[in-house]
């Protein structure tokens, strides 16, 4: 069985909602499992869309490893307001750390 841990997803409005998510799964394939739909993922993880922006919190920051530059080339091209902790969701993999987290999704994508 697949381990899980609880990773939260909250709107610009502040609407939060709290999911499962598979321990080795992306954070972009989290959020496409359970229907959140401000996480499009056109390219489905191929690093060519930028459409799975997220915002990550500083104790998340701390524990992944940073952004290559093929991911920091994309997200150049974010179409929401591109910040410090922009990250692509699809590069972004979950771990038993990140338990209990928030991922905050931008409006536009
Ligand atoms: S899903 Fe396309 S860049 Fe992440």
């Amino acid at each position: 069985m697949s381990q899980e841990i609880v990773l939260h997803f909250k709107t610009e409005e502040g609407e939060t909602r709290s999911v499962d998510a598979v321990i080795g799964d992306s954070v972009m394939e989290t959020a496409i499992k359970n229907d959140i739909d401000e996480v499009v993922a056109e390219c489905g993880g191929s690093l060519i869309c930028s459409t799975c922006h997220v915002y990550l919190d500083d104790e998340t920051v701390a524990i992944i490893p940073e952004a290559d530059e093929a991911e920091l080339d994309m997200l150049e091209g974010v179409a929401s307001e591109r910040k410090p902790n922009s990250r692509l969701s699809c590069q972004v993999i979950v771990s038993e750390a990140m338990a209990g987290h928030t991922i905050h999704t931008p409006n536009d994508q």
